[in-house]
């Protein structure tokens, strides 16, 4: 048994979580990670010893102290990837070599995946319906594909009620205290939010659908345990997030975003909001750079409308704005209303640019873009008012 501090913590009679915290991350693949994570992998105890996941490869070390505070690790009998991605594999290969499971499990596109990052060979391939024995429990299998990569699937422990949910319904949350309900709320929804916002929103269809199947299958969670942030064993509010976020719910809210060079898209930017409000349509107004793009997706998420700004430069997009569209398309918010404004020295060609960009995030363009050269004059900061109230009437036409 290992001498370090490091522990497992029981999640229910056979299942432990053995994962890494990872206080240091800040940014996660272009997502601002400002309260770190978690790399969760779990160990059940049955008769055969089954790990579920791994960790990102430099916390090997730490997964496997943990491991060796409640077994052997040579002891374990099966590993199962649920998700490929390396932030929960890159430690499977060493695993592998180390403990030499007597068989890995992973989907069909796991299996393909894991082989193109690692050359992994002899992983068998299981899909949704199949079921692990494991002597005294069994695993069944759910290919949840797209959430978050093709290869995604959940494993559920029927005689413990324990779904492990990989991506699906986590968070980045570094935290020593491993249940939800042991954290503050306020946090959870937000760093849920956010990890919706920035992760799942392209796939709400089918996380939507992996809500009604979970229903469907009358599956009584007794523990939701994700590859990220806390598990759950009571109350399960992320489950209800979901549905709202999936169904893109919203709350009367417009973003607006903006660069600036000088000042004058940021006067704007607040004549825009003040329009907003006299709608009574609350404004969250978000310079591109201190605002980092992923904190604007977040808000994003539940809001009615964006309203975008920025100057021209060398015939550009400012660069935070030509960032912040390019990665809010791949992410395809839905259902917004909005515009665009901006200042510009001689050529002006931003305007034009980011209303092309909200064109092909299907936002309903509502009154005429909003340009000034140099410095907007109170005429200007009227029509950019005029613009924000035009946005909050809309939005509150559609509520
Ligand atoms: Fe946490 Fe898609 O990896």
């Amino acid at each position: 048994m290992s001498k370090s501090s490091l522990r497992a913590v029981r999640v229910s009679e056979h299942v432990w979580w053995v994962g890494a915290v990872d206080w240091a991350i800040r940014d996660f693949h272009g997502y601002a990670t400002s309260r770190g994570t978690t790399y969760n992998a779990y160990l059940v105890l049955a008769d055969k010893v089954t790990l579920i996941d791994t960790v990102k490869a430099q916390f090997r070390d730490e997964m496997m102290a943990r491991i060796s505070s409640v077994v052997e690790p040579g002891k374990i009998d099966y590993i199962v990837s649920n998700h490929s991605e390396m932030d929960h594999s890159g430690a499977l290969p060493e695993t592998i070599a180390e403990l030499r499971p007597e068989k890995v499990f992973a989907s069909k596109m796991g299996v393909k995946a894991l082989r193109a990052h690692f050359g992994l060979e002899g992983i068998e391939a299981v899909g949704t319906g199949d079921k692990l024995g494991l002597g005294n429990l069994t695993i069944s299998f759910l290919e949840t594909k797209m959430l978050h990569w093709p290869d995604s699937m959940a494993s559920w422990l029927a005689e413990e009620r324990v779904l492990f949910s990989q991506d699906g319904f986590g968070m980045h949350l570094a935290s020593n205290r491993l249940f939800a309900d042991e954290l503050d709320p306020a946090v959870l929804r937000e760093e849920a939010a956010k990890y919706y916002a920035n992760i799942l929103l392209p796939y709400s269809s089918l996380v939507t659908k992996l809500l009604a199947t979970v229903a469907e299958l009358k599956l009584d969670i007794a523990r939701l345990c994700p590859d990220h942030g806390p598990v759950w064993r009571t109350g399960f509010d992320i489950l209800g997030w979901y549905r709202d976020w999936a169904e893109g719910r919203t709350v009367s809210k417009a973003v607006v975003a903006y660069a600036t060079m000088w000042g004058s898209t940021a006067r704007m930017a607040q004549s825009v909001a003040d329009g907003l409000a006299a709608a009574g349509v609350e404004a969250r107004v978000m310079p591109l750079g201190p605002a980092h793009r992923s904190d604007v997706m977040t808000e994003l998420l539940d809001a009615d409308a964006l309203l975008v700004g920025s100057p021209t430069i060398n015939n550009q997009l400012f660069p935070t704005m030509a960032d912040f569209l390019c990665y809010a398309r791949g992410l395809k918010p839905r259902n917004l209303v909005g515009q665009v404004f901006g200042s510009y020295g001689w050529s002006g060609e931003a305007c034009k640019m980011m209303g092309t960009e909200l064109e092909a995030m299907d936002v309903e363009l509502v009154g005429e873009p909003v340009r000034t050269v140099y410095v907007p004059d109170e005429e200007t900061l009227g029509r950019c008012r005029e613009l924000g109230s035009e946005v909050g009437r809309r939005v509150k036409e559609r509520a």
